[in-house]
């Protein structure tokens, strides 16, 4: 009997990802259509990531250089002609050279295969030394998978729905595409497989038969079916998307954060909500957002790229982007918009509101309507707005500019100049009061409004001309 591997044995993984996704009608390659804010290739690399698999090889299709330059630093290979899942796994051979362990085959399109998952394979690969085993499942429509034929001494091939009697295709417990093998036996078989089948193409499940003539055994471990759903439509994307959102909103309710009403709210895969933090209706938190302790979000809001710390307030109707980091018991309200800018500890930008490219010092209070004007059709400049500085109503920030500490604008006020500490800053004209002028004009309107149409009158004048 061979000695069992150690159970630390390495193992690489196989992505293969050559596929066109032609269903998906799209110029963008199918792994890379993102679910939950992350490409669909992106989840697959993260747990193979977290199960310390390595190296990881990505088999990609000619023409995918974006897809072959994002997933990095993990290496691509590219498959030249697609002749088959077989010969596809065959193309990252020379870049595992040397590579002695087991080798686990994942599709880049099958984005929600569990750790926990992978670890079951590796133990019963271990447990009796299989040669290969397959992650199977029972989908409720059996369909045009590969079914996995079970005899009196395990697992002894797997036979494609094309290829399959009726009795075989009879069979409810499918491949789902992952395998996991020993290196050196893989390679091994991978040479034997030939393309004489319906499809003409070299099948990788083909390993399975060939193992068993060859005196090893296979095994097989039972999959869930929503782990393994494979994408191949817009509308499998959708599907897709729905389960991640269900288990995003899952962990930050089991983190500590309450929902008001769950099904609204839109997470990205990366999000980091603390705890009682509370969330309300139709909020959408796109890539790279996180969310300190004790944060209360309004509802109605968009972030994307932003940082919320502890106790801050944000929304209802609030726009974060890229680089808008909230200090802590901030307050950010409604149509308030902030993009790469920092909000200090307890500052405060309630209402109507675009902040970019800016510092809003610790507890300065930004009035309705401020704008900071941060691009001049060339470049972006920065506004910096010193400590318990007060903003008027509709001041414009004219940037670069910097506010002093503690000092003031007047509302309307239109800044291009600095100002001092303590100042006030003001440069709206002299306002002038016309005693009884309103009066007069409303009358004035009232005894045009009881005259006939406009339109009828002047036609009157022409006629008199006449
Ligand atoms: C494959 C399995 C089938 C299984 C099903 C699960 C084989 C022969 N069949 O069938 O048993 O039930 O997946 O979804 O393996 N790919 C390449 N290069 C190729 C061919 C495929 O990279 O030349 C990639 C595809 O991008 C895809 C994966 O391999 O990610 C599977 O290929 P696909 O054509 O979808 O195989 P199925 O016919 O669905
Ligand atoms: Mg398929």
């Amino acid at each position: 009997m061979n000695a069992r591997p150690a159970p630390t044995s390495p193992t690489a993984a196989i992505v293969l990802a050559a596929g066109e996704g032609t269903r998906m009608k799209s110029s963008l390659p199918k792994v890379l259509h993102a679910i939950g804010g992350r490409p669909m290739i992106g989840h697959v690399l993260e747990t193979l990531g977290a199960e310390r698999m390595a190296p990881i090889i990505v088999v990609v299709g000619p023409g995918m250089d974006d897809l072959a330059a994002s997933v990095a630093p993990h290496r691509a290979v590219v498959q030249r002609q697609r002749k088959g899942t077989a010969h596809a796994v065959v193309q990252a051979k020379s870049a595992l050279k040397g590579f002695k362990g087991d080798i686990l085959i994942v599709y880049g399109d099958t984005p929600f295969i569990t750790g926990a998952t992978l670890q079951k394979m590796r133990a019963v690969r271990r447990k009796n030394n299989h040669a290969v085993v397959v992650l199977g499942f029972r989908p409720n429509d059996p369909g045009a998978y590969g079914r996995l034929i079970i005899g009196a001494n395990g697992l002894e091939r797997i036979v494609e729905a094309k290829d399959a009697s009726a009795e075989e295709r009879e069979v409810r417990l499918c491949n789902s595409g992952i395998i996991l093998a020993d290196a050196g036996a893989l390679w091994r078989l991978l040479a034997d497989v030939k393309a004489d089948n319906a499809k003409r193409e070299y099948y990788l499940t083909d390993i399975v038969g060939l193992a068993r003539k060859a005196g090893l055994t296979c095994g097989v471990v039972d999959g869930e079916s929503e782990e393994l759903l494979g994408v191949n439509s817009r509308a499998e994307l959708a599907i897709a998307e729905d389960i991640l959102q269900k288990r995003l909103r899952q962990n930050a309710m089991a983190g500590g954060a309450t929902l008001i009403d769950p099904s609204t709210v839109y997470f990205s895969a990366d999000t980091k909500i603390g705890r009682d933090v509370v969330i309300g209706p139709f909020t959408v938190f796109g890539p790279g957002v996180s969310v300190e302790d004790n944060v209360h979000i309004k509802g109605f809001c968009h972030f994307e790229g932003a940082h919320i710390s502890a106790g801050a307030i944000v929304g209802p109707y609030a726009r974060l982007r890229p680089g808008a980091q909230i200090g802590s018991d901030a307050h950010i309200g409604n149509f308030v918009e902030v993009k790469n800018a920092v909000v200090e500890k307890g500052a405060k930008v309630n209402h109507l509101s675009y902040v970019g490219d800016a510092r809003v010092g610790a507890k300065a209070n930004v009035g309705a309507g401020t704008i900071t004007a941060n691009y001049d059709g060339f470049g972006k400049h920065l506004t910096d707005i010193g400590a318990g500085a007060s903003i008027g109503s509709n001041t414009v920030l004219v940037a670069p500019v910097k506010i002093g500490e503690g000092a003031m604008t007047g509302a309307g006020a239109v800044v291009r100049k600095d100002v001092p500490d303590d100042a006030l800053a003001v440069n709206s004209s002299r306002q002038e009061n016309r005693d009884g002028f309103a009066a007069k004009y409303r009358k004035m309107k009232q005894g045009v409004k009881s005259k006939p149409a406009l339109k009828s009158a002047a036609k009157k004048k022409t006629k008199k001309k006449k």
